[in-house]
């Protein structure tokens, strides 16, 4: 059984009595899928309590559309987070995270104006300061994260190293369906024919020899490129399918 809190500071008093157990923390935004699910086993195993958080955090979404449409799927998620071994799921509301306003933010200027950064104006300074209060409110041991968003583990990891902040922050490998296609939440929201289309895109991202190469072969595919960069050892890309946006990125 998963207890629930729907409140930080209720989930901040009981945090107190599990002094002596290690806890892991695997936040998220719900419409959990296998992906979510490897990071919760991983944190079952290496710690003696699993939290996930369930929060649609509006401060990371660039476009309302986009918002309004992300998949909330609310008591499927409780029974896959139970199966998966977490303990507790916090289901906090935006007028506790943003108690303030918004008015407090978390900052990163170099590498998140790059990839995802440079067409989501706003989006990272979201995502950091969402995940940088979760970590406070989860007071965890290790935390664990996809690295399908490889941007935003790189960009977590280092903050929690510039904050000097208590939690261990690890990458878990993205987690594909059998065509290949990284799991993401987005994924559900394709239409038949897009979802046919979707595996093109690790393909090409994988055997293209140069970024341009990879580029128009993926605007040939039927999908609307918005970026593949080759940077250090992986590749990054994004792409709009419809209306729908999927990144990824790939190890060189
Ligand atoms: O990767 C996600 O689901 C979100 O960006 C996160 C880390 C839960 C912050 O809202």
């Amino acid at each position: 059984m998963t207890r629930v809190f729907k409140s930080c500071l209720e989930w901040m008093e009981f945090r107190k009595s599990l002094t002596g157990s290690s806890l892991g923390f695997v936040p998220t935004m719900g419409a959990l899928h296998d992906g979510h699910a490897s990071l919760i086993r991983r944190s079952a195993a290496e710690n003696d309590k699993t939290l996930l958080s369930i929060f649609v955090n509006p401060a990371q979404f660039d476009d309302p559309k986009d918002l309004e449409q992300y998949p909330r799927t609310l008591e499927e998620d409780r029974r896959k987070a139970a199966q998966a071994g977490a303990d507790f799921l916090l289901l906090p509301e935006a007028s506790e995270i943003y108690s303030d306003k918004y008015r407090y933010q978390v900052a990163e200027k170099t590498f998140s104006k790059l990839l995802c950064g440079k067409n989501r104006p706003g989006h990272f300074e979201g995502v950091l300061t969402v995940v940088m209060k979760l970590l406070n409110i989860a007071a965890a041991d290790r935390a664990y994260f996809g690295e399908k968003d490889y941007q935003q583990f790189v960009l977590v990891r280092d903050m929690a190293k510039a904050f000097f902040m208590n939690t261990e922050i690890i990458g878990l490998p993205t987690v594909r369906e059998s065509d290949g296609l990284a799991m993401s939440s987005r994924n559900a929201r394709l239409s038949k024919e897009e979802r046919a289309t979707a595996p093109g895109f690790y393909k090409i991202l994988k055997t293209a020899a140069r970024e341009e190469e990879a580029f128009s072969a993926l605007n040939h595919a039927g999908f609307e490129c918005e970026y593949v960069i080759d940077l250090d050892d992986r590749r990054f890309a994004a792409v709009r399918l419809g209306a729908v946006r999927l990144i990824d990125n790939v190890q060189r």
